[in-house]
């Protein structure tokens, strides 16, 4: 990278991940060494094919992996370095060890959560109002009359239109956008530090999906939330996100100024993923149109994961570990190449198409 080195000005932390590994089905490396931070107030997006460990990154910050995964290393820390110990808003809490009851402080409070699948993870047989009233009260130790009240505040400013009538609903009686909307009001109703919205709009049309992402924006606005966006359009990184982080088979391999990032990716499968993007089909499968695919989930390889669907991999790239170098404007990348020159010819096996970065970024900055 030619660009000078300045420093960048970063809000403090409201989470920091510190070399976390998940494994699955008894040891199998899915996430691996993920480090990463949000800045109070920031979007950041986190982009990557399908399987690459996004969701299991999320679910390990929330303390809700599912069956048979496990974090087996690193640290998860909510609150801002040089904040009081503690469980309470604003202080400084070690996720990763905690006790079930300390999640239950954190988890909805300080953590908010969407997913694709709003029904899911709302109670058939209540009406949405008596859901959220009930978060209130637990949550926030409002009584019963602040919590209808509050209820009704909320579900006016995620936009549900009618909210008293709404608020006597069953789930089922809801379109899947307005589902969303009662999530997202559950979600926030505890005034959380952050909200993960794990592809909360992949399900949604895309008008609703459009409105979904202004809510979050404007949520975040208001209220000061950090926001980790798990999607696979990079249209909505561009759009809504300060900062992105791209995942390959398990592996952060960028992060930085999302502006940035996107203009000049440093890293090999950042740039793939913009010809993607440029070619103008979104969506899960197209993510696949990247030719070859990536390494088995916990294939223990010797160097870097991207390499043999990488059209600049050299030697080197396969000979010993690729760390995530950090690059100047507060960008980090996992290759050897924006690290310093690279003194050989690609190798022969390298996939790709043959062009050269610099056409590959020219289309992808039309994202
Ligand atoms: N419950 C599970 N049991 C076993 N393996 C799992 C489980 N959940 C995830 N994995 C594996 O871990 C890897 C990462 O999964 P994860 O769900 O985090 O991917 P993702 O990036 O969120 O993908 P997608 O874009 O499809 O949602 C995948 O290989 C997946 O098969
Ligand atoms: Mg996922």
């Amino acid at each position: 990278m030619s660009r000078p080195a300045e420093p960048i000005a970063r809000p403090p932390a409201v989470l920091a991940v510190d070399g976390l590994d998940v494994t699955v089905s008894g040891g199998v490396r899915a996430v691996r060494g993920a480090t990463f931070t949000l800045g109070r107030g920031e979007a950041v997006g986190l982009v990557g094919e399908s399987g690459s460990g996004k969701s299991l990154t999320c679910r390990s910050v929330l303390g809700v992996l599912p069956t048979g995964c496990e974090v087996s290393a690193g640290r998860i820390t909510l609150g801002a370095p040089g904040t009081e110990p503690g469980t309470g808003p604003g202080s400084r809490a070690e996720l990763t060890a905690f006790t079930r009851t300390q999640w239950d402080a954190v988890r909805g409070r300080r953590i908010g959560a969407v997913f694709q699948d709003p029904a899911s993870y709302l109670n058939p047989s209540l009406t949405v109002g008596r859901q959220l009233t009930e978060q209130l009260r637990v949550g926030a130790g409002l009584s019963r009359s602040e919590a209808h009240t509050r209820a009704v505040e909320l579900f006016t400013a995620v936009g549900l239109h009618r909210p008293e009538e709404v608020f006597h609903q069953y789930p089922h009686e809801l379109s899947g956008g307005m589902l969303q909307r009662v999530l997202i009001a559950i979600a926030v109703s505890c005034s959380p530090e952050l909200l993960i919205a794990d592809e909360a709009t992949t399900a949604l049309d895309v008008v609703i999906q459009a409105e979904i992402l202004e809510l979050l924006q404007r949520l975040r606005a208001e209220r000061g939330l950090a926001l980790l966006l798990v999607t696979h359009d990079l249209a909505v990184v561009a759009e809504s996100c300060d900062r992105v982080l791209v995942m390959y088979a398990g592996e952060i391999v960028e992060d930085g100024p999302t502006a940035e990032v996107l203009a000049a990716p440093a890293h090999p499968y950042t740039e793939a993923l913009l010809r993607v993007a440029s070619i103008g089909a979104w969506g899960r499968r197209e993510l696949d149109i990247i030719p070859g695919r990536p390494p088995e989930t916990g294939a223990e390889l010797p160097g870097c994961r991207f390499a043999d669907r990488c059209a600049h991999a050299v030697a080197r790239c396969t000979e010993g570990p690729v760390a995530l170098h950090s690059l100047d404007g507060g960008r980090r990348a996992r290759c050897l190449r924006p690290a310093g020159p690279l003194d050989e010819a690609p190798t022969p096996d390298a996939a790709g198409s043959g062009e050269t970065p610099e056409t590959a970024v020219a289309e992808g900055a039309s994202v």
